[in-house]
């Protein structure tokens, strides 16, 4: 289904469509209800951190000249603006189930000139709408979290990333030890569901907790990625582990 007749409005933004998750927690349906103020709290709750870790996500990628680039989970495009602002001549795809994250991913676009360079479709991680190898590189940025099956969504990008190009994988957790550790866990479980909660008035921002909590160690979904046609080339922890990049290449076929 593409959005063409339809007047355009959030839940119509002029994207591209393919399949829906269930409106669960972490689902493009929560995200439909606090898009409007995802971008103020994000600044917010990360102290405007998460800035420099999608432009260092941005150079991890290493691109070449005129790279296709996908960003999964893209939700309101930061990411996405970020490889289109740093590669001038990159095409990118932001793709993300929630049509009013999109919706305000596009109007950002606008503003910025860059609607003729990034795409945006309204889409599952877990099932791709693009051929294999098509793509020179794949983002996604506090999304992986998200998605019910994971290692599918990390398949996907494997498929569809040419061999070489390369997968970096954004994502929160709790940092487990060292000085900093009582104090990243103490803001993620009371402040951040409480100005969450506060800001935004949505009882959402507990499952932002919930589900950073949950997460798996960096070590351990670094081999969920190695398990999903992934080679991981590096784990990175950004500021004090509170958030870790991981760096990957599609496997070599055996
Ligand atoms: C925390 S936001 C991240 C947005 C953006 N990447 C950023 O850096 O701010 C998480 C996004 O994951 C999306 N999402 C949830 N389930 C998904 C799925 N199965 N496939 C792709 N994206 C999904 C949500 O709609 C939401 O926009």
């Amino acid at each position: 289904m593409t959005a063409g007749a339809a007047p355009r409005g959030p839940d119509n933004p002029p994207v591209q469509t393919t399949a829906l998750a269930a409106p669960t927690l972490g689902s493009g349906a929560m995200f439909d209800r606090i898009a409007a103020r995802y971008d103020a709290m994000n600044r917010v709750l990360s102290f405007g951190l998460d800035r420099g870790w999608r432009r260092r996500t941005v150079r991890e990628l290493q691109l070449g000249e005129a790279p296709r680039v996908l960003d999964l989970a893209t939700g309101t495009g930061d990411l996405a603006i970020d490889i289109a602002r740093m590669h001038r001549d990159a095409r990118v795809v932001g793709l993300d189930p929630s049509p009013r994250m999109l919706a305000v991913a596009q109007a950002k676009l606008v503003r910025r000139g860059l609607a003729d360079r990034i795409t945006l479709v309204r889409g599952d991680a877990q099932q791709l709408p693009y051929r294999d190898h098509e793509m020179d590189a794949a983002t996604i940025a506090f999304g992986i979290r998200n998605v019910p099956d994971r290692a599918a969504a990390l398949r996907e990008m494997a498929r569809v990333v040419r061999p070489g190009g390369r997968i970096c994988v954004l994502e929160l957790g709790e940092p487990r030890q060292g000085l900093l550790a009582r104090a990243a866990r103490f803001h993620t479980h009371h402040v951040v569901p409480r100005l969450g909660a506060l800001l935004s008035g949505a009882r959402e921002y507990r499952y932002l907790q919930r589900s950073i909590a949950a997460f798996p160690p960096a070590d351990e979904f670094a081999r969920v990625m190695a398990g999903s046609g992934l080679d991981v080339l590096t784990v990175a922890p950004l500021t004090f582990g509170v958030c870790t990049l991981y760096v990957a290449t599609p496997a070599e076929a055996p």
